[in-house]
């Protein structure tokens, strides 16, 4: 599938958000990444009953894309059914950042977009291979 506007990524990560499997807490979050082509992949929240196997929406769109051979991203965008914006976890910004390079984040919830954001200001100073 392809993507044009900041509000079809949007609304790919609210119908992702639908298949999330949130028994646990409830709080369901869906997510869309856009390749530099225009493909889109989506993720959805994945928790288990030990918990700690927890998988987050981004991951979950992150690792299907590099799974399907995908390698270079533009965006992606969150979203979930809060009145605040719900960035990424601490663990999601580290893959992102390792895998996506500097994304766009765009932050939504049901009803409409309210953030808009580099990963690279969301993870200042990263960790990654080049330090290896
Ligand atoms: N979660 C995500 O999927 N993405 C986020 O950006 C924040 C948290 C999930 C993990 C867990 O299933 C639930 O939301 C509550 O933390």
């Amino acid at each position: 599938m392809t993507v044009g506007t900041d509000q079809e990524l949007i609304a790919a990560a609210r119908r992702a958000r639908r298949h999330a499997r949130a028994a646990f807490s409830g709080f369901k979050v869906g997510a869309a990444l856009e390749t530099v082509d225009g493909v889109l992949v989506s993720g959805c929240n994945i928790e288990n009953a030990t918990y700690g196997l927890t998988i987050c929406a981004e991951r979950v769109a992150m690792f299907k894309a590099l799974s399907e051979g995908h390698r270079r991203f533009r965006r992606i965008a969150v979203v979930a059914d809060t009145q605040a914006p719900t960035p990424p976890c601490g663990a999601c910004r580290q893959i992102l950042w390792e895998f996506g390079g500097d994304l766009e984040v765009l932050l939504a919830n049901l009803r409409r977009a309210q953030g808009r954001h580099r990963l690279s200001d969301l993870l200042p100073l990263p960790f990654d291979a080049r330090l290896l």
